[in-house]
């Protein structure tokens, strides 16, 4: 990891310094954010970390037509925040809610009912609701001739999974379009390859093609 961020340290200083600018602009944002979800079920709240960063690179006209993929949805946090906020969104929400693959490390939760709360926190919004394997579900998305202005892949952290879903949505990004990964400089001794082993060689294989536009726990790539 160290190495990754040695070759990446100017995008990773740079980003660094956004990141300061961005907790502090956001700030209310988040609070009422916050206070909003109080009656809703979320059990987990992992995308408050990623809250101010993610506000950052969402269109700045709340009235914006775009379209919208986001790999693993887990209870609808991260989904709640952008149906919410952008009323005009065409969003496609996608989940496996069930055990991933054999290699993926699971999350020891009961799905059936992570389901049920992504359904009841989401009632009342229009979105298309997708249960499949983030793999088979874009290569589907890409027959169908699909594409998206912005992804947010959420799903398996595992390097191999995190490596083919970057893969199959570079496929189905729009020019221009963002692709915003969580969490991938976290290390997990429980898996064999990282996330960010994962992220590093779709960032060598696609460098002609993208422009790394934030660089620090999360990753922000735009297709050139
Ligand atoms: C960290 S949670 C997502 C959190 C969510 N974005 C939020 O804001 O709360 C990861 C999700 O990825 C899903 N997932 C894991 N592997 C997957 C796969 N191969 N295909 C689709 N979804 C997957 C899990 O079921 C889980 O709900």
């Amino acid at each position: 990891m160290l190495i990754l961020k040695l070759k990446y340290f100017v995008h990773y200083y740079k980003s660094k310094i956004l990141k300061k600018k961005c907790k502090k602009n956001y700030k209310d944002q988040k609070i009422k954010f916050e206070s909003d979800i109080k009656e809703k079920n979320f059990s987990n709240k992992w995308f408050l970390n990623n809250f101010d960063i993610f506000n950052f690179f969402l269109p700045k006209d709340k009235n914006s037509k775009f379209d919208y993929l986001e790999v693993g949805c887990f209870e609808g946090l991260s989904s709640f925040f952008v149906l919410s906020e952008y009323k005009a969104i065409n969003a496609i929400l996608l989940d496996i809610w069930d055990m991933p693959n054999p290699n993926s490390k699971t999350l020891s939760h009961n799905f059936n009912s992570i389901e049920k709360a992504f359904d009841n926190n989401l009632s009342g919004f229009n979105f298309t609701k997708i249960k499949d394997d983030s793999v088979v579900a874009m290569r589907k998305l890409f027959k169908q001739n699909k594409s998206f202005d912005f992804i947010y892949i959420d799903g398996s952290h595992n390097g191999e999974d995190i490596l083919s879903d970057a893969i199959e949505a570079f496929k189905i990004l729009k020019k221009e379009g963002l692709i915003f990964f969580d969490d991938f400089l976290q290390y997990d001794k429980n898996r064999a390859l990282q996330s960010y082993d994962g992220i590093e060689k779709f960032l060598n294989l696609y460098s002609n093609y993208l422009k790394i536009e934030y660089f620090q726990n999360n990753l922000v790539v735009r297709k050139k």
